[in-house]
């Protein structure tokens, strides 16, 4: 079975509420028919009616809640809690409601933060930064977590090279600045979203472009001493590198320049160095490789908010709903 097929099977064993904040994009509508007849999630839609109306038209959405932010009930409980968790910035009553009703990822956001939804989904008409700012300043990050970052599960065809071909790639999209630390904890993030959607033993690989000291360089310190802290902070994690990206994948490779590493030659989770590296790989194997790429999926955050990409098709917003009611399941 793929690997979104196995994702949407555990979504609808333990349904989940998901939001989608944007009515004013067809794509939402085709997706939460999907959604709905395939029993992957209940759905929650944010708009007024008249945005419903003329986006929505032609779609069967029986079974989906409806929320207009000017009329629903619960929008002054939204701004009592805006305010509550803005109050250091000095958020006030009219611009939380202002801010709520401009951005609808503000709404989403407050009814997840609330217990009205498990989690929500947005960005096929938002960029990464909009889609994910208002998570960050609302839900913030879960307790012990310093960093959100996001991955994208790949999943690579006619592969041999990972868990049959199926890997996380992080950051691919969130962190600009990264430190040792932040790598480390990247790191440990990445390792359990792994085995969080794969159901498989992560093997992750600090990439670089030296193999344990073969250059040297700022960049390369940066990545070994992200190797010890990682080493530290989760002794139990198979996790090596520096490494290169080919000693990580092919084992004949690994061998030749890390000899006996179990990860090196058998990596299933690729941690960049740095955005740029990060995101170009992603697209990279995505675009030669024809590979799946599901994301980018947030880790770190309190509760599961997710991007999309503004070319997405509904079955992809499909697929990373299914991804969020499973991040979902594991919040209780
Ligand atoms: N983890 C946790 N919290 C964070 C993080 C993070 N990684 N980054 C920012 N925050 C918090 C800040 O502490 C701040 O909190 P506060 O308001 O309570 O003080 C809040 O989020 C807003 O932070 P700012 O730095 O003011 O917001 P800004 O918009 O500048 O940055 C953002 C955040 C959006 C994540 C930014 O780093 C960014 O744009 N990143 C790159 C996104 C991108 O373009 N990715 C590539 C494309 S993705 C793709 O190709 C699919």
């Amino acid at each position: 079975m793929a690997f979104i097929d196995v994702i949407k099977e555990r979504a609808k064993a333990n349904k989940k509420t998901i939001v989608l904040p944007e009515s004013m994009d067809k794509r939402t509508y085709e997706a939460a028919e999907k959604i709905l007849k395939e029993g992957i999630a209940n759905i929650v839609i944010i708009g007024t009616p008249e945005e419903i109306e003329k986006n929505g038209a032609g779609f069967d959405l029986t079974g989906a809640k409806f929320v207009d932010p000017y009329k629903d009930p619960n929008r002054q409980k939204y701004i009592d809690k805006f305010v509550e968790l803005r109050a250091k910035k000095g958020v006030t009553p009219e611009q939380a409601e202002e801010q709520m009703t401009k951005d609808y990822m503000y709404y989403a956001c407050l009814m997840c933060k609330c217990g009205d939804a498990d989690g929500a989904v947005s960005g096929a008409c938002h960029s990464t930064g909009n889609t994910i700012r208002p998570a960050l300043q609302l839900l913030k990050t879960k307790p012990g977590i310093s960093s959100v970052s996001g991955f994208f599960l790949m999943e690579v065809p006619n592969c041999e090279f990972g868990e049959n071909g199926l890997f996380v790639f992080a950051d691919c999209a969130v962190n600009t600045d990264f430190d040792s630390n932040k790598l480390a904890e990247i790191a440990g993030l990445s390792a359990e979203s792994f085995k969080m959607l794969v159901d498989a033993e992560p093997k992750v690989a600090m990439l670089s472009y030296s193999s344990k000291g073969s250059a040297k360089h700022d960049d390369v310190t940066k990545v070994a001493e992200a190797v010890n802290i990682a080493h530290e902070k989760f002794p139990e994690l198979q996790l090596d590198g520096e490494l290169q990206l080919d000693a990580a994948l092919v084992p004949s490779v690994g061998e030749a320049k890390a000899p006996g590493s179990t990860v090196a030659g058998h990596a299933n989770t690729l941690v960049f160095p740095s955005l740029e590296a990060g995101n170009i790989g992603y697209k990279l194997v995505q675009r030669l490789a024809k590979a799946g790429a599901y994301g980018p999926v947030l880790q770190g955050l309190s509760m599961p908010v997710n991007d999309l990409s503004r070319g997405c098709f509904a079955d992809d917003i499909v697929g990373v709903v299914a991804i969020t009611a499973v991040q979902a399941q594991q919040n209780g």
